[in-house]
């Protein structure tokens, strides 16, 4: 078969950008080729997102307009990907028939068979009469359903998803200048907070080896990686059970006094056969030392023992950021959402942190971030004043805020009627991101004059602005390409047009704040051979969310 052309488009977080990645290495290696332009593909593939009902409106209006495109383009292949498929199920299939295959989350492996079975089906079909091709569904259908998690042990001891993670393309060959990557440790998460669609459509929490893990990073750093994200939708919670293979909630977590394996004050606790989150940290700054930059998301504030803290201490390249939801400021609130903590729990979690890692005085202060709910059922403005109150006292330094939005199959959208209005839940909204903004500046503000380690990530939004090149949202890191900018086009334009005597880029320092400093371009040193490095800087002012600094 001639090489088909794929568009595909990530709706969501870290975890689906990583699975797209994953899904367009596979395919690459199967011979298909990717595009930027989803009017010439030949396949069309949305990775969608099920956590608010606005991410999924989105994805049915791109599929509205794939409704067109089919008349002309019969043997089009259109695909659902991701946590809107499973949680969808079939149904999507027959009010959307221009949907020709789905795959949820937890069966990617299966795409590349699937795809390939939906090309030859419509590929005949157009042949044959292109009028029921446009009309009809290849129906290429993979989706977990329940099944798996009512026989998540075993299902977890034989993971196939895992070959779609070791099955990473990762070739110093076709290295192109990448320096950032996610690497999956979890998948899946058993929490069940009612608002939360994820553990019904990524399925039970499963964990990976930490050996995979390990050569997987590894792999990452002989092309030239130094920043590694881990990821997991309750990170923290990782725990690899060597003889068992596998572990589900329920386990005792570690917790304070417990000593990671690499300390000096283990205790028997420690469980030789256990690798904990502070092990595997401990594990890939030791055993991969070419990261310079270690981070994981997202923690959840239950079971992070002081081990962890200990290691991120102690561990100098381990990032002394940590994403760590609360939701609500309100114990009522936390009740019916299932969190599982109290807020003075969570308010010891973050002292506890502090504690171990804020230090400023050596250019690494610790910074926080967290999600908000706004607007959950029954929420009074007591509850929402405290939570202004959580904002102000745990300090993020950035934070984001979400209205709640009912999805279906959630325990509070069958049990608990969405009675807050949406003004209010707007309302109440704006005024935490204006309490935030201003939590946020005063905490840039801070940093004036302290001196840090920045990773350089690339042009500052303003460079690429100046010279009319793209720029992905986020992080200026150079991220994932499918179906996006190529990073070479990133890499080659930066050392062009350099007229100026300097170029302005971005970086992060360790707690994840953003940078912008301003390189010489007479130097020996072109802009582009900063990427990927660790440089020092003062911080010479601060706007908002953004620091201005100067090499030192
Ligand atoms: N409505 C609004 N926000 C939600 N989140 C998860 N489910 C919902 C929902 N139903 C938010 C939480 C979570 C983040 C990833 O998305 O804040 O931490
Ligand atoms: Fe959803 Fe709660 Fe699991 Fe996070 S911890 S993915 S909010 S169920």
């Amino acid at each position: 078969m001639a090489s088909k052309s794929v568009y595909l488009e990530t709706f969501g977080c870290q975890m689906n950008e990583l699975d797209s990645e994953l899904v367009a290495g596979a395919l690459t290696g199967l011979g298909y080729r990717f595009t930027t332009a989803a009017d010439d593909a030949d396949i069309v593939l949305y990775n969608t997102c099920s956590v608010r009902e606005r991410a999924e409106q989105k994805v049915w209006s791109r599929l509205g307009e794939m409704k067109h495109r089919k008349n002309d383009q019969p043997d089009l292949v259109v695909g659902v990907l991701g946590c809107m498929a499973e949680r969808d199920g079939k149904d999507l299939i027959s009010r959307m028939p221009v949907v020709d295959l789905m795959c949820g989350p937890a069966e990617l492996d299966k795409l590349p068979e699937l795809l390939d079975n939906a090309v030859r089906t419509k590929a005949s079909l157009a042949e044959s009469d292109p009028q029921v091709a446009i009309r009809r569904s290849a129906k290429q259908v993979a989706l977990q359903g329940n099944a798996s998690r009512r026989s998540s042990t075993l299902s977890a001891a034989g993971d196939s998803l895992e070959s779609l993670d070791l099955g990473r393309m990762i070739s110093p060959v076709d290295f192109d200048g990448r320096r950032s990557a996610y690497v999956r440790i979890t998948r899946g998460c058993n929490k069940f907070c009612t608002y939360c669609v994820v553990p019904h459509t990524r399925g039970a929490e499963i964990h990976r080896p930490p050996e995979h893990i390990i050569d997987e990073i590894k792999a990452l750093a002989d092309t030239g990686v130094v920043e590694i994200t881990l990821l997991g939708q309750t990170v923290n919670h990782y725990r690899f059970e060597h003889d068992s293979a596998v572990t589900l909630d329920g386990v005792v977590q570690p917790q304070k006094g417990r000593a990671y394996k690499g300390s000096h004050n283990r205790d028997s606790f420690a469980g030789e056969n256990t690798t904990t989150f502070a092990d595997l940290l401990y594990r890939i700054h030791e055993e991969v030392p070419a990261i310079q930059r270690l981070r994981f998301v997202t923690s959840y504030p239950r079971d992070f023992g002081d081990d962890v803290l200990q290691v991120i201490r102690d561990c100098s390249r381990i990032c002394r950021f940590i994403h760590v939801p609360a939701q609500t400021g309100s114990d009522r609130m936390l009740k019916m959402m299932n969190r599982g903590h109290t807020i003075s729990e969570y308010y010891e979690f973050i002292d506890r942190c502090n504690e171990y890692l804020h230090q400023p005085e050596i250019g690494r202060p610790l910074m926080l971030g967290g999600d908000i709910i706004v607007g959950f059922p029954t929420e009074t403005e007591e509850d929402h004043e405290l939570t202004k109150e959580l904002l102000i006292r745990s300090k993020y330094k950035n934070c984001f805020i979400f209205k709640y939005s009912p999805r279906p199959g959630t325990v509070a959208y069958d049990k608990i009627p969405d009675d807050i209005p949406d003004e209010i839940k707007r309302r109440r909204n704006n005024e935490l991101l204006d309490l935030q903004t201003d939590i946020s500046d005063t905490i840039a503000q801070e940093q004036v004059g302290g001196e840090f380690d920045i990773f350089v990530e690339g042009l500052s939004r303003r460079e690429h602005r100046k010279r009319g090149t793209e720029v992905k949202p986020g992080s200026g890191m150079v991220g994932i390409t499918i179906g996006g900018a190529d990073p070479n086009a990133t890499l080659a334009v930066l050392d062009q047009d350099i007229s100026e005597p300097t170029v302005q880029m971005s970086g992060r320092t360790d707690g994840d704040l953003i940078v912008f400093f301003d390189v010489p371009t007479d130097a020996v040193k072109l802009p582009s051979e900063y990427i990927g490095q660790i440089v020092r800087a003062k911080i010479t002012s601060a706007d908002k969310l953004t620091l201005s600094g100067e090499l030192i």
